[in-house]
């Protein structure tokens, strides 16, 4: 990186910022007021922003070192963060595309989950997949990933659910973390489900994940975060309450999967631990929303999730009007949501949940960023933070909604260096 010339990406036709929130996500109208330049341009030096402003101001300030940079012409298209994934389970194996077809004849979700398909059938097909498959198969995904403008994601665990597995998997995302462009940040996700070999004492599967994933998932700093499906015939919120506070104690944050099929008390859960999110919430309670406002809590919303179960989505034109500071993601996994496509994602939260373009731009850069833990390295375009960057070929960020269905991404720019071309792996 250090030996890198500068990277000065020139006239865009809109640069969006999202500068001045790495304090804290934003929240209410601020979402909706983004800081939008018009000729814009980046200066990028040692894998970091140096500045950002108009093309007038850039070119002055760096006046006597132009001929120095490598300069990437963005005349006619959108410059924004490079997109980050706040939830997603895609380390794992397998394929789930006969319970999409079971899905579309009828069958539920759980119903398929209960009969020892859904989370149990990727659990079978992640322990036996030995580590060398593992990382090709999450690799080839992240490429993906990276093609649609996403430069950091979250992963969880969760497909292992003995303690060898789960620590198979968690190392697998560290690995690709240090091997593979996009930045990978790790949940320990080890109340996933309770596995079949436990299914007739529930209680003492819980017990295993507190006293013996939960502390050697931390002694081996193998997550920053520790999530768990709170969901009935899952984990109560009694048990999610008992698992997050233990991995409290060990210093992961706590985040839950809460009220996706019934209202369940997740939400109001997450409020009362203070957890750092809750996800999903297509059922989620008024009670539940307001109290997530008043603790801060984010809302990760996962549209494709409800679009891909045939279910109605959450509520996210409610929450943000309610105060609640809100994420958007592809919960990339194999059961629920097969994609890699966050720009989809954007164009769902815009068409089936009431907000706005501007709104899922805050909700897939700084507020995502915010919730794994990254508020103040990524997520914005300003001095000092990663140059992380995402080019689109279109001449806004309104028509990066309105001309859904196509993946308009055109360069990715992450730590300084260009890894996507004209929409190609560089
Ligand atoms: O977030 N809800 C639980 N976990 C995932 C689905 C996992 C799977 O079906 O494999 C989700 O939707
Ligand atoms: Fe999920």
């Amino acid at each position: 990186m250090k030996n890198q010339p500068p990277l000065w990406i020139r006239h865009a036709s809109q640069l969006v910022t999202l500068a001045g929130s790495s304090a804290a996500p934003l929240r209410g109208e601020a979402m909706e007021q983004l800081q939008v330049i018009e000729d814009g341009s980046v200066w990028l030096e040692h894998g970091v922003i140096q500045l950002a402003g108009t093309d007038e101001e850039v070119a002055e300030a760096y006046r006597d070192r132009l001929d120095e940079a490598q300069a990437i012409d963005a005349s006619g298209k959108l410059v924004t963060p490079g997109l980050v994934d706040p939830h997603t389970h895609h380390v794992y194996a397998g394929s789930r595309e006969h319970e999409f077809n079971l899905r579309l004849q009828g069958a539920t979700y759980m119903e398929i989950m209960n009969s020892g398909g859904g989370i149990h059938a990727t659990t079978s097909a992640t322990r036996a997949a030995d580590r060398d498959t593992l990382f090709a198969e999450s690799s080839r995904r992240l490429d993906q990933f990276l093609l649609h403008g996403v430069t950091t994601v979250e992963a969880k665990s969760g497909y292992g659910l003995t303690l060898e597995a789960e620590l198979k998997q968690l190392e697998v995302a560290a690995l690709l973390n240090e091997r593979h462009p996009v930045d990978v940040v790790s949940t320990f996700m080890g109340a996933h489900a309770v596995p079949r070999e436990y299914k007739e004492d529930p209680e003492r599967f819980v017990d295993c994940v507190i006293t013996e994933m939960v502390p050697e998932v931390a002694r081996r700093k193998l997550a920053e975060f520790n999530d768990v499906f709170c969901e009935r015939g899952v984990f109560t919120p009694e048990q999610s309450r008992r698992i997050l506070e233990a991995g409290l104690e060990w210093g992961l944050l706590p985040k839950i999967h809460a009220d996706e099929i019934e209202p369940y008390g997740g939400s109001e859960l997450a409020a009362s631990l203070g957890a750092v999110s809750a996800d999903h919430l297509l059922k989620a309670s008024d009670q539940g929303i307001r109290m997530m406002a008043e603790a801060g809590v984010i809302a990760v919303l996962l549209p494709g999730t409800a679009f891909f179960l045939l279910a109605e989505s959450a509520n996210g034109r409610k929450m943000i009007d309610a105060g609640v500071p809100v994420a958007l993601s592809t919960d990339c996994n194999p059961g629920s949501s097969p994609t890699v496509s966050l720009p989809l994602i954007m164009n769902l939260g815009c068409l089936r949940m009431g907000m706005t373009p501007a709104e899922v731009l805050a909700a897939t850069t700084i507020n995502a960023a915010h919730e794994i833990g990254r508020g103040k390295q990524i997520g914005s375009i300003e001095p000092g933070k990663k140059a992380d960057i995402t080019i689109f070929d279109v001449p806004n960020y309104l028509a990066l909604q309105y001309r859904y269905g196509v993946n308009h991404v055109h360069s990715v720019i992450k730590n300084g260096a260009v890894v996507v071309r004209e929409g190609r792996l560089a």
